[in-house]
């Protein structure tokens, strides 16, 4: 007899398909579901999965939410890039890191894809201290970065074969974006990927003036998607932030390609990026999943992201119980853990959160989440 808990369970099938079980009940054994049903208890929490959180800066996180009115680039060079720089102390990075974790498992996020620095070590030490399910990558700029954050394409390029040969898949390839990517250091990683058979994340298509840049820097290539495509960058195992002005050929591409996105409204708020287009990106059927971006999102909680999702897109594209499934299964599937966690199921991890909000017998799924994410934190 393993543990038992018990309460309205919601479980996010797909977009817009969720289970509902009123006074169901979850069994659990050495960490797995072992079973699932009704149950004989009436009990008023809530359970759903744990929160996915799809793409994260760990060492934005002490500089969350500060701006001062900056886009994207201002922004990156004022805050970020300095911030960044003191990871090469690893006590430093010691520090945040188990700040970073404790955060995120306060707020029910369990799983993520992180973004690190560039630095070898600093990597090593977030992957090593990590106590979710994740993969992070070493962030690769060999140019157009400070000089203070910086490395040789050669350099980007070892240090990416050592953590893909030492950690696996728990480490995720990171060209920064393009601006700060040489296509030779591109290339590179992108065939590292195919060798070791593993995940690739990037930004692609955030603002207006960085989409500029790109066309500056690669004026040989169609547009920003263009530049991915031509490094061998994207694919299945791929998943690009924000993908805000992509054009109908560039989704194209990403739906031909497999690619996945990471869809940061939060971020693209805060800092006036724009809105991604979400009707376009279902409309070409392309897998995408929820993020916070943090620390251009200004909050590591998922219930915040879905809060914005529900505010900046149309109801007829985003609801409540949409919602849920973008911040769960949907970002398990895109990093490649769906037969591992995001929804509740016998033989998947047990990765669920028990809620003490109150389900009412016979309500919606809808009006559960609704007041789960406005109500509660
Ligand atoms: N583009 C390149 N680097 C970053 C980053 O750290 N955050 C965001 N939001 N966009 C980026
Ligand atoms: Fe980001």
């Amino acid at each position: 007899m393993g543990k038992v808990y018990s309460g309205t369970i919601l479980n996010p099938l797909e977009n817009n398909k969720i289970d509902i079980i009123y006074n169901g009940f979850i069994e659990v054994e050495n960490g797995r579901i072992i079973n699932i049903g009704k149950s004989e208890i009436k009990e008023n929490n809530v359970i759903i999965p744990g929160f996915v959180d799809a793409h994260i800066h760990l060492p934005q996180f002490n500089v969350r939410g500060t701006f001062s009115g900056n886009e994207l680039l201002p922004w990156l060079k004022n805050y970020i890039w300095p911030e960044e720089a003191k990871f090469s102390n690893l006590d430093y990075v010691q520090e945040v890191a188990e700040n970073f974790y404790k955060d995120l498992i306060k707020h029910g996020t369990i799983t993520a894809g992180i973004y690190g620095t560039i630095h070898e070590s600093a990597t090593e030490k977030m992957i090593d201290l990590m106590p979710i399910r994740g993969r992070v990558g070493k962030v690769i700029m060999d140019r157009n970065a400070p000089e203070y954050l910086s490395e040789t394409t050669d350099e980007a390029l070892n240090a990416t074969r050592r953590l893909c040969k030492k950690y696996g898949n728990k480490h995720i390839i990171s060209p920064r974006f393009a601006p700060s990517c040489s296509m030779e250091v591109m290339k590179g990683v992108a065939k590292m990927a195919k060798e070791h058979d593993c995940y690739i994340q990037t930004h692609l298509s955030e603002n207006n003036s960085e989409i500029a840049w790109v066309k500056e820097l690669f004026p040989d290539s169609k547009n920003y998607t263009d530049v991915y495509l031509q490094a061998g960058i994207l694919g299945e195992k791929t998943i690009v932030g924000h993908a805000v002005h992509c054009s109908d050929e560039e989704f194209e591409v990403l739906k031909k390609t497999g690619t996945k996105i990471a869809h940061c409204p939060t971020s693209n708020v805060a800092l006036e990026s724009g809105i991604m287009p979400l009707d376009k990106v279902i409309k070409f059927g392309i897998p995408f999943a929820l993020a916070t971006d943090v620390g251009a999102g200004p909050k590591t909680s998922m219930l915040d992201v879905m809060r914005c999702f529900l505010d900046v897109h149309d109801n007829l594209h985003a609801n409540p119980t949409s919602a849920l499934y973008y911040a769960t299964l949907a970002g398990a599937e895109i990093l490649g853990y769906g037969d591992e966690t995001g929804s509740l199921k016998i033989g998947k991890s047990a990765d669920f959160l028990v809620l003490s909000i109150k389900a009412n017998m016979g309500e919606s799924a809808d009006s559960i989440i609704k007041r789960l994410i406005y109500e509660s934190d």
